[in-house]
Formats: structure tokens, C-alpha cells, sequence
């Protein structure tokens, strides 16, 4: 399949199925629900939500079952019982705050594996549904670690579990180098539905989907700019670890699968501002989603405006906005938050270096640093 669409009208065809095809069976039909992961359509994003004339193309991992973390929760499940690291009927236990546990539920009813997820109070009524529905058990921390915050507390209690069930296994998606492989397949996709891409826009959460999409895609683009998306309050691209409203994207531990030497610049971006450009692309292009969804479109609208018109720009959207129907889309929840008081600007703030300053609105920084190793890759170009 090879599925562009310029307009949210243009992918259904009027006539619907001819007679022949609906007796002899259709392209869709797959015998696994593990087939039903990939293959999803870029969506152009142009005016009203860009400048005239400007836009860029969003990779719709909602189209998953569950969202972009179905890829790599098959994989790890797929190479881990390959080595043998999760035996036949093992237990699958992971921290995650939900994306990732949706995956592994589908992974494991296609292999046959009981799945544990070990959550905070802020997993979405939605998603704690639908993992019960999927058949999957949910752990939910009640205080984050001091240091740590929350993704620290929840990897705390899988070291717990993984002790009092014997044989069972834990795909540790911050570390494990199969969540980066998994996305593979998304970057290819990517080149076969936009044949060129000179500006690749990614959130950044455990680091695995932009790591894996952006160095396959510079093995065929290798003048390709990266552009990284962090909330503010993360410590990924090293700000100081701040509460955040904002889940998938941003973290508070330093997961080894950021590759920092893949950035060209790092965005930051608080919860009001993802929160505006959600719901004005929810507005103006049907298609939206959530936290990292409104965080990658903030920008990628900011880089459709400045960039030269002719610059082919990539942005992935990780999920969906039906999980966020009590967040980012409710007004209630937001106004109690402080989310609607203000628009963001047009453009963001700059700094030189993440350590200038702490960081609350958008704002951004060419001089990408590994906060973990204390070393500095230096520019993306240098790097190379
Ligand atoms: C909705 C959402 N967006 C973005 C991300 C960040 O992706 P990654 O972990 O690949 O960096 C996640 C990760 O869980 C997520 O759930």
C-alpha cells in the first residue's frame, strides 16, 4: 500500500466496492490482528493551520490499532522469543504510560502471553478501558520517586514484579536497541509515500520511533534535518526534570535509546501550547491527537512558515485524540489547568544552550546536548 492523501475527502472512493471484488474478498483482509499494524497514510497539512501555501505532510500512526508503539511492541515481543528471552506463555511486565501498553496487549494475544503494565494516575480512563478490555493486568504507582518522578516510580515497581513472577520479561522500551530497529519499516514507509523529505519531525519520549525513522531516513536523505519535540519539564535534551502535565513525549529519566547525535535543533513546548494546536488541527484538518500530536504540529506549522516553500517536511503523529477527549478536548479539565488562557506565539524563543536558562514556553536550541554522558555531540552537522 502506498496511501497519500491530500485531503481528508480523497481517500474513500464514492463508488465503494464492485460487486466482483466484495465475492473474491478485499486487499484488507489479513488473518492476524498483527497484520493490521503499518502501512498508514500520510495526511497533508496545509492552510488554515499553516500559512497559505505552506504545509507539511503528517505520518498518521493513529491508524494503528493502538498508535505508533504497536510497531515496536511486536517487534521486542517478536525478538525476544526468538532468542529466548520470553519463553512460550512468559509474562510480559512494562512501564509505560499507555501507548506502548496497548502494543504489548495486541502482542500478546498474537503470541500468547499474559501482559502486566505498570502505570501512574495519569493513564487516561480511555486507555486503562481498553488495556482491561484487551485482556491486559494494570498496575498503577501512586507516588513518583523523588528524583526519578513518576517514569522512575513505575520502572521501581516492574523490578518488583519481575521478581515475584519467575520466567516473566520486561521489553524495557527506554534502553532495549529493538524499539529503535522496529521503526524501520515507518522510514521506508515514508520514502515510498513522499519520495523525498528534507525535514523529519519528531517527538521524543523513550526515543525509540525517532532514532529508529531518522537514521534509516538519512541513509537515503543525508542532508536531512531532524527536529526533535520535548515538553518542557523534560530532561531529555537537558532542562531540569519539572511535574509535566504533558504524557508520551518528555521524560524525567535518561533513556539510552535517544540517539542525541540525530538532532539538527530541540523544541520545547508547554502544555497550553500542544493544547492550542491540537484542537486547531482537530478544527481545520479532522486529524489530530494528543500531547505529542499538538506539540510535532506546533512546530512543524513554525517550519512550514519559515523554511523554504518547497522544503518537503515530515511530521509524525504518535496516536489518535480519542484517548484526550477528557484532556486536551475538554474544557473543563483545561481551564482548571490553566491550558486556555493564552495562544501561542509564532515563533518560539531561542537559546544557545539547553543549560542557559529553564525553559516554559516554546522555545528552541541548535546546540543539541546528552545530558546522560555529560558530553556534548555538538551540532548534528559536526556530528556527522
Ligand atoms: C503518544 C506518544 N507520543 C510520543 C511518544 C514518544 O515516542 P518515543 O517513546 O518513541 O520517543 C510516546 C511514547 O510513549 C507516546 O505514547
Amino acid at each position: 500500500m502506498n496511501s497519500s492523501v491530500l485531503s481528508p475527502s480523497t481517500s474513500s472512493s464514492p463508488a465503494g466496492p464492485a460487486p466482483a471484488q466484495l465475492l473474491v474478498g478485499s486487499p484488507g483482509r489479513v488473518l492476524s490482528p498483527a497484520a493490521l499494524v503499518g502501512d498508514t497514510p500520510v495526511l497533508w497539512v496545509g492552510a488554515p493551520f499553516t500559512a497559505p501555501g505552506r504545509g507539511f505532510w503528517a505520518k498518521l500512526e493513529g491508524r494503528n490499532p493502538g498508535g505508533i508503539k504497536d510497531r515496536t511492541a511486536l517487534y521486542m515481543v517478536e525478538r525476544a522469543r526468538e532468542r529466548g528471552d520470553l519463553l512460550p506463555g512468559g509474562r510480559i511486565v512494562e512501564s509505560t504510560s499507555g501507548t506502548l501498553g496497548l502494543g504489548l496487549a495486541l502482542a500478546g494475544i498474537v503470541h500468547g502471553h499474559p501482559v502486566t503494565v505498570v502505570t501512574d494516575p495519569g493513564m487516561e480512563p480511555l486507555v486503562a478501558g481498553l488495556l482491561t478490555a484487551y485482556g491486559a493486568e494494570i498496575h498503577t504507582v501512586r507516588v513518583p520517586h523523588p528524583v526519578g518522578g513518576w517514569q522512575q516510580a513505575r520502572r521501581d515497581r516492574v523490578r518488583e514484579l519481575l521478581a515475584v513472577h519467575p520466567g516473566a520479561w520486561c521489553p524495557d522500551q527506554y534502553h532495549n536497541p529493538d524499539s529503535v530497529h522496529a521503526y524501520a519499516p515507518l522510514a521506508y514507509e515514508l520514502v515510498a509515500q513522499l519520495g523525498r523529505i528534507d525535514t523529519l519531525v519528531v517527538s521524543v519520549g523513550t526515543g525509540g520511533h525517532s532514532a529508529g525513522v531518522a537514521s534509516v531516513l538519512r541513509q537515503f536523505f543525508p542532508a536531512l534535518k531532524v527536529v526533535g519535540v520535548d515538553t518542557c519539564g523534560s530532561t531529555i535534551f537537558g532542562q531540569q526534570a519539572a511535574p509535566r502535565l504533558m504524557r508520551g513525549l518528555g521524560s524525567s529519566i535518561h533513556p539510552r535509546n535517544v540517539d542525541h547525535t540525530l538532532f539538527d535543533e530541540v523544541h520545547w513546548v508547554a502544555a497550553d501550547e500542544a493544547v492550542w494546536a491540537a484542537r486547531a488541527l482537530a478544527r481545520s484538518r479532522y486529524a489530530s491527537g494528543g500531547w505529542s500530536v499538538g506539540a510535532v504540529s506546533l512546530v512543524a506549522r513554525h517550519l512550514a512558515a519559515t523554511l523554504p516553500a518547497e522544503a518537503r517536511i515530515a511530521a509524525v503523529f504518535p496516536d489518535g485524540p480519542h484517548r484526550y477527549a477528557q484532556t486536551v478536548f475538554d474544557d473543563a479539565w483545561c481551564r482548571a489547568h490553566h491550558l486556555l488562557d493564552r495562544t501561542p506565539a509564532d515563533a518560539p524563543d531561542e537559546i544557545a544552550h539547553p543549560g542557559e536558562r529553564t525553559v516554559e514556553r516554546w522555545t528552541t536550541c541548535r546546540t543539541v546536548v546528552d545530558p546522560a554522558t555529560g558530553t556534548d555531540p555538538g551540532t548534528a552537522e559536526a556530528a556527522r
